[in-house]
């Protein structure tokens, strides 16, 4: 296993929509080796997941998981799981707002509405964790997806200002996960 260089905003790859993993391929060496060192990448980094467009390569292939006490009291135990060609069934109309962070966007925090559950089977933190990566997939980052450009802020400032704001409103820093977890 190896730790790869995550790549950042900017990288043409991460604005790619990303290759299916090819139905021979599930299960051989080079994924086995690639989820490998995405898993590995993304705990050195300390995020919460991984997609491998994030590490230049343009598959339909994420990580995710965290421990419990990963990302502050408010996160959520995910156990560490491999998607391969993932894909959303269904995402409940209501949005849920709270900050994110991004291992391709270092440094920075965003307020960001996503649907409160998915299928596949995911809800709460989980599901916002699903829904991030899986932008990933295609080309897409949180910050296309934050009505409010006001609502992001550099780490420091996110800690210093943001995060003790209530949360459940767009103006305010949802008490979240997000802290401190970049994905
Ligand atoms: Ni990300």
């Amino acid at each position: 296993m190896s730790c790869l260089k995550v790549i950042r905003l900017g990288h043409p790859v991460l604005r790619r929509p990303a290759r299916q993993v090819p139905a021979e391929a599930i299960g051989g060496a080079a994924i086995q080796r690639l989820v490998d060192d995405l898993i590995e990448t993304m705990v050195e980094e300390d995020g919460i997941g991984l997609a491998a467009p994030q590490v230049g390569q343009s598959l339909r292939l994420l990580v995710l998981g965290q421990p419990a006490a990963g990302a502050g009291p408010d996160a959520e135990a995910i156990p560490l799981r491999v998607l391969v060609n993932p894909r959303l069934v269904a995402c409940s109309t209501d949005r849920e707002w709270a900050w994110e962070g991004c291992l391709s966007l270092p440094d920075l925090r965003g307020l960001v509405p996503r649907a409160s559950r998915v299928v596949v089977e995911a809800a709460g933190f989980l599901a916002r964790v699903l829904q991030h990566e899986m932008d990933h997939l295609e080309g897409i980052v949180y910050l296309d997806r934050m009505p409010d450009l006001r609502q992001l802020a550099f780490l420091d400032e996110y800690g210093r200002y943001c995060q003790t704001q209530a949360p459940d409103a767009p103006a305010a820093a949802a008490q979240d996960d997000a802290r401190g977890a970049q994905r």
